[in-house]
């Protein structure tokens, strides 16, 4: 119901996101995972529909019910991110990256699981791909399409750690907000990094930030 009173900023357009954390395996049973309960990505996925969008929700391991009229697909890994999001990235007008992507994988997961007797494992970890980044540089070379929306969680100075991530990822737009404080809460708050400097959101529960950061893409899209 609240969803048709929604102003329908992104009618006609294709949304395609990720969210929640990835996990990469150590062996069958164990893994390295990144904290993130997803929330703030499916409150975006939500908001972005009710805004008319076509959504497509790339996520890693959640709790979380997918949110009515959005399209989810489920993955564990980065790599397998990154591959369902190349997939469909053509077919997107706008790419917002919400997941915590584990920074790094272990270089080859045991097939059986490892049994504590047998000592510490010793884990070679090799970094996962970028995904943002790599769609970034995808879309600089497609007449920046789809438009790229970052985020990131710093545990402090954020506007300086935020600004600086914006550029080095090369994506025109950046949300940032302070962590681990805001993880798995209902409540946050936002900031927007774009050219035009930055735009601070008011403190409100996710659903809410969600819907004001689809306001200001939908608006940067025009
Ligand atoms: N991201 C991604 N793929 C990765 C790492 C991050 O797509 N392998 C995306 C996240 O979804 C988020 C943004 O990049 O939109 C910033 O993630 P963050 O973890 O803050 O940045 P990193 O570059 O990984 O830097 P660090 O963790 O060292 O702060
Ligand atoms: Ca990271």
């Amino acid at each position: 119901i609240v969803a048709a009173f929604q102003p329908q900023v992104l009618a006609g357009r294709r949304v395609l996101l990720t969210a929640g954390p990835t996990y990469e395996p150590i062996d069958p049973v164990r893994g390295i995972t990144n904290l993130s309960s997803g929330k703030m990505g499916y409150a975006i996925a939500r908001a972005a529909r009710e805004a008319g969008a076509e959504v497509t929700l790339v996520s890693g391991p959640t709790a979380l019910a997918c949110p009515t009229g959005v399209a989810r697909i489920d993955v564990r890994s980065a790599t397998q991110m990154l591959d369902a999001v190349m997939a469909r990235v053509d077919a997107s007008d706008v790419f917002i990256g919400v997941a915590a992507v584990a920074d790094w994988r272990v270089v080859s997961a045991a097939k059986g699981k490892l049994k504590k007797e047998d000592g510490l494992p010793k884990l070679d970890l090799e970094p996962n791909p970028d995904i943002l980044a790599t769609v970034a540089r995808h879309a600089q070379s497609s007449g920046h399409k789809p438009y790229c929306v970052g985020f990131a969680a710093e545990s402090d100075n954020l506007d300086a750690h935020a600004e600086a991530k914006r550029l080095r990822k090369g994506v025109p737009l950046l949300a940032g907000n302070l962590g681990p404080q805001t993880f798995g809460q209902d409540d946050n708050e936002l900031a927007l990094y774009d050219d035009r400097g930055i735009t601070r959101l008011p403190r409100a529960d996710k659903l809410m930030l969600a819907r004001l950061l689809i306001r200001a893409i939908a608006e940067r899209l025009q």
